[in-house]
Parts: structure tokens; sequence; C-alpha cells
């Protein structure tokens, strides 16, 4: 699919399939989440802008590069706090703006609790995270929230994407970067992606 980055690293593979496994606890839920989203970063940021730059080494002096723009990572909430410790790790001077969003189980629509963000996103490089894109709702509503703070360069990274959400966010944002360690069969009645890993929160949380 256009403008989806599938990412096939074996060790993301591997680490996905310990993700789908009914049997792994959420202690090693949380572990192995947050090294795939470390694995999984190094692909999405490759074409991060950087600026030339030169630097005094101890013996002479050497051109180099920093990165063009500051970076925002956007987890979505809650399953998005899993994958955000490792990316900081990578990306220490990151800000951090949190959204809170809740799917409602009959109507599937995905409901603001929380927002927290920079107040203009217009030169940042923002990288919006959450492991599960189902139905899309609350990546559309996520894009939302950044476009009207001014974001113009954002990604997602995600973990599972389902055909269905894939598709809604191509209809309202058809140029927004997707990288994911898979594209799912489909969504099954309730907006689960099948076969998917189950409820992403509750398997982080112990819920
Ligand atoms: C899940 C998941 C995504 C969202 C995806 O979160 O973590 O955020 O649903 O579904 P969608 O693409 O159909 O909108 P949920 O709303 O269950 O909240 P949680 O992360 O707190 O469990």
């Amino acid at each position: 699919m256009k403008g989806v980055t599938v990412i096939t690293h074996p060790l993301v593979q591997h680490n996905l399939t310990r993700l789908r496994d009914k049997r792994t606890r959420p202690q090693e839920f949380r572990r192995v989440l947050s090294e795939m989203a470390a694995l999984m970063l190094h692909e999405a940021t490759r074409s991060f802008g950087l600026l030339p730059v030169s630097v005094q080494t101890p013996l002479a002096s050497a051109r180099g590069f920093r990165l063009r723009r500051e970076v925002v990572l956007v987890p979505i909430l809650r399953a998005g706090l899993g994958m955000l410790d490792s990316i900081l790790q990578l990306i220490p001077n990151a800000r951090v703006g949190f959204i809170g969003l809740k799917r409602e189980e009959t109507t599937q629509r995905a409901m603001f609790y929380h927002k927290s963000l920079p107040p203009d996103l217009r030169e940042f490089e923002v990288i919006l995270i959450d492991p599960m894109l189902a139905t899309g709702g609350s990546a559309v509503a996520a894009m939302d929230l950044l476009s009207e703070l001014g974001a113009r360069h954002v990604r997602m990274v995600n973990l599972i994407a389902a055909p269905e959400g894939i598709r809604h966010l191509r209809r309202h944002y058809p140029t927004l970067p997707i990288f994911t360690a898979t594209v799912d069969k489909k969504l099954n009645d309730k907006g689960f992606i099948l076969p998917g890993l189950g409820d992403a929160g509750d398997r982080l949380f112990g819920v």
C-alpha cells in the first residue's frame, strides 16, 4: 500500500510473533513492545532531514550533521505509552505530547479524554505512536488535532495495521507516512484486528 512501510527486519518480525502469542504476560509484553519500538524507529526516522554543521574533534575540524527539526513524540494513550520509553532513549531531547483517546465499545468511535501538546507544531518533526491501527478512527482524530496545531511533518509508527484502518486514514491524510510491522487480514465485527494480538492496552497493563 502506498505510503505504508512494513518493517520486515527479522528481529521485528520475531518479536511481533511473541506479542501475538496469548501466553505472553504483561511483563514480557512490555519489554518486547519496547524493544520493537526502538527497532522500528530506525526505519521510521530514516528520512529525517539533516543540516550540515562543523565540529571540532580533539585533533581537527570535521564536517557533521544535526537534525533539521526538533522532534515531538506523541503517544496515543494508553497503548502508545508502551512504545514511548525506548524511543525517548534514542531521541532523548525530544518533547513529548500526549493524546488520550478511548474507543467506545459499542460505536467504535474514538473519544478524547486528554490533550497535552506543544501549542505550535509547525516546525517540529512529529512522530505519532500507537501500536494498533484498527478502524483508524483514533489515528484520524489524533491527526485532526495535530493538524489544528499546525503540524506539517508527521509520521505514524504502529505495530499492527488493519487494511480498513489504513484506508480510512489514507482518505483523510493521503500523504501521511505509516510505519508498521504488519498489515493484518481484517477487522472483526467488534473492530478488533484479526489475527492481531488482542487489546494492546489491556495486555500491556494487565487489565
Ligand atoms: C485501541 C488501540 C488504539 C485504538 C485503535 O485503544 O490502542 O489506540 O484502539 O482503534 P481504532 O483504529 O479503531 O481507533 P483503546 O481505545 O482501546 O484505548 P487503550 O489504548 O487505552 O486500550
